[in-house]
């Protein structure tokens, strides 16, 4: 028995390393999965690597238009939806309060905050009682730090909208979380490290390390097991909670 036996997620920014390796924990747990992103060569080539119980479209998490086609194309292809995840993300600029360009905080903003409101917006309707909401935060949405001012803010905004969430749908027995991964080994957080000291990939990752408890990144099926306990009926219980998957750096 899988812990999501017949059960049907859809995944923003699933074509990416966090999405692709929660993707495959879930998968391998029984359930099917809808790929929502924008790179479409990595939608295909992930859609084939999880097999049959997988699709995919090309979808712009702050278009409402192409969310609201995403979820029904997953609706019509898997006949339900249980598990949504708003996981799509940029980093947007790194640079002092007096110099982040205004574009790019906006831009921040669109596609984790209104991406994760459309994808609930068009989603939600759709669940039955036992689903699951996950939105993807960060470690940066429990605390603060220098010159990240549209990823900071827009991570903290996404736990206004959960715990706003997880009041409205509790009485449809809907759970809504938020998950604050720690800094990831992968490219997405390399290229902030490398853009926020200034040092080689290497020098950079030694840093971060140091302000980390546990003195490491997080592999992505790290992030992906804890996707799996809030996804499943592991989580039972738990709604409006923030999890932090984080090494101990929010403690
Ligand atoms: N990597 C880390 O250390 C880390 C830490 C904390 C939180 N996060 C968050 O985890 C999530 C996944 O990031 P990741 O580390 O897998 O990076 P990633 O770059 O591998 O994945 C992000 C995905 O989002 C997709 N995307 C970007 N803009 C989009 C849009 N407008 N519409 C739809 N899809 C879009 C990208 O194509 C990509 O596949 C993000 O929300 C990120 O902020 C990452």
């Amino acid at each position: 028995m899988g812990r999501l036996d017949g059960k049907a997620a859809i995944i923003t920014g699933g074509e990416g390393s966090i999405g692709m390796a929660t993707a495959r924990a879930f998968v391998a747990e029984g359930a099917s999965v809808f790929l929502a992103g924008i790179a479409e060569p990595e939608l295909k080539s992930g859609a084939a690597e999880l097999g049959g119980n997988a699709a995919w479209a090309v979808t712009d998490a702050t278009d409402s238009g192409q969310v609201k086609a995403a979820v029904d194309a997953a609706l019509d292809r898997f006949g339900r939806l249980d598990v949504v995840i708003a996981n799509a993300g940029i980093s947007g600029a790194i640079a002092p309060i007096a110099e982040y360009p205004e574009d790019a905080f906006d831009q921040t903003l669109a596609v984790h905050v209104r991406g994760a409101f459309l994808l609930c917006k068009h989603a939600v309707p759709h669940l039955a009682t036992g689903a699951s909401v996950i939105i993807t935060s960060s470690v940066v949405g429990l605390m603060g730090a220098p010159h990240i001012a549209g990823y900071s803010t827009a991570k903290h905004a996404q736990v206004g909208l959960m715990r706003t969430l997880a009041a409205e749908l509790a009485p449809r027995g809907i759970r809504v979380n938020t998950i604050h991964p720690g800094p990831v080994d992968n490219e997405f957080q390399h290229r902030i490290e490398v853009a926020a000291t200034g040092d080689d990939r290497d020098k950079a990752t030694t840093i971060f390390n140091q302000m980390i408890p546990l003195a490491r990144h997080a592999a992505p099926t790290e992030i992906a097991r804890a996707m799996l306990y809030l996804a499943s009926d592991d989580s039972s219980f738990m709604t409006g909670a923030t999890l932090a998957v984080d090494g101990g750096m929010s403690s």
